[in-house]
């Protein structure tokens, strides 16, 4: 019995790695199941960030199977000795107290760069040659179980009467700074692109931005990743990154259907 329990944790161990090996080297048939590429400009230092934080735990995994696996096949090789029982160890305690804070006190200073490229520094523009902050390129309002989407109008402000919606569809122009507010009209949502490295709690009652710099053209998926009621599972929209002249018919589409609503009723 201890020998079958000492294999298999030594078989969680070998399998565990080896299967997020086979899929980080995306040989088949676990082609695709690792990360999705990077779209964003500022998606590498978040995948750095994650790398190394699974490289940390990666060690810290295989470290502890191997102890775990070596000692139950060892009693179970020699079952009539009888287990020695330890009531507190000082300096054991002190080890796996201290690595851990070391371990942790390291990733806290370590992600500082990350996390103010993502949620710190707001992008800003130049306008008559000075520094402002970015406006916002469209504004996005989580609802159960949805997102609509607010495109500036003509008048090039968003939250006036000439904004344009949009459900469910996001729609940025390539390779420059995109800012958007998001907010909730019900309950805690979760804005999350995969392709983009980037996640972010929709508060209700809070105003919020995120950024980012898409690279390549494309349909990417967003989905909401905080359980927000029964239709959860189906909160789910696009980001359509496309050329800039892609992106100005697409608004001059959305601005005629708003337009000849009216006319046709
Ligand atoms: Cu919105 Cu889950």
């Amino acid at each position: 019995m201890g020998r079958l329990l000492s294999w298999t944790i030594h078989a969680v161990t070998i399998l565990g790695t080896g299967f997020i090996i086979w899929a980080i080297m995306g040989w088949a048939p676990l082609e695709r199941h690792w990360l999705p590429d990077n779209v964003n400009k500022y998606g590498p230092i978040i995948d750095h960030l994650f790398n190394v934080v699974l490289g940390i735990t990666a060690v810290i995994f295989v470290i502890t199977g191997v102890v775990l696996g070596v000692s139950i096949g060892k009693s179970a090789a020699n079952p009539t000795k009888p287990a020695s029982y330890v009531h507190g160890s000082h300096v054991l305690e002190l080890v796996w107290s201290i690595i851990p804070a070391g371990i942790l006190l390291f990733i806290t200073f370590y992600q500082m760069d990350a996390w103010a490229q993502h949620k710190m520094r707001y992008p800003t523009e130049t306008v008559d040659g000075h520094q402002v902050a970015k406006k916002p390129h469209a504004r996005l309002v989580a609802r159960q179980f949805d997102w609509d989407v607010w495109y500036p109008g003509p008048d090039g402000e968003l939250g006036t009467h000439d904004d344009l919606l949009n459900t469910d569809e996001l729609y940025v122009p390539v390779d420059q700074e995109i800012v958007v507010q998001i907010e909730s009209q019900d309950v805690l949502h979760s804005f999350f692109v995969p392709h983009m490295r980037l996640k972010q709690d929709v508060v209700p009652g809070m105003r919020q931005f995120v950024w980012f710099h898409p690279i390549k053209q494309g349909k990417y998926e967003i989905a909401c990743t905080e359980l927000c009621g029964w239709g959860h599972y189906k909160m789910r929209a696009h980001l359509h990154v496309v050329t800039p002249e892609k992106y100005a018919e697409f608004i001059d589409n959305l601005a005629a259907q708003k337009l000849t609503v009216p006319e046709s009723e």
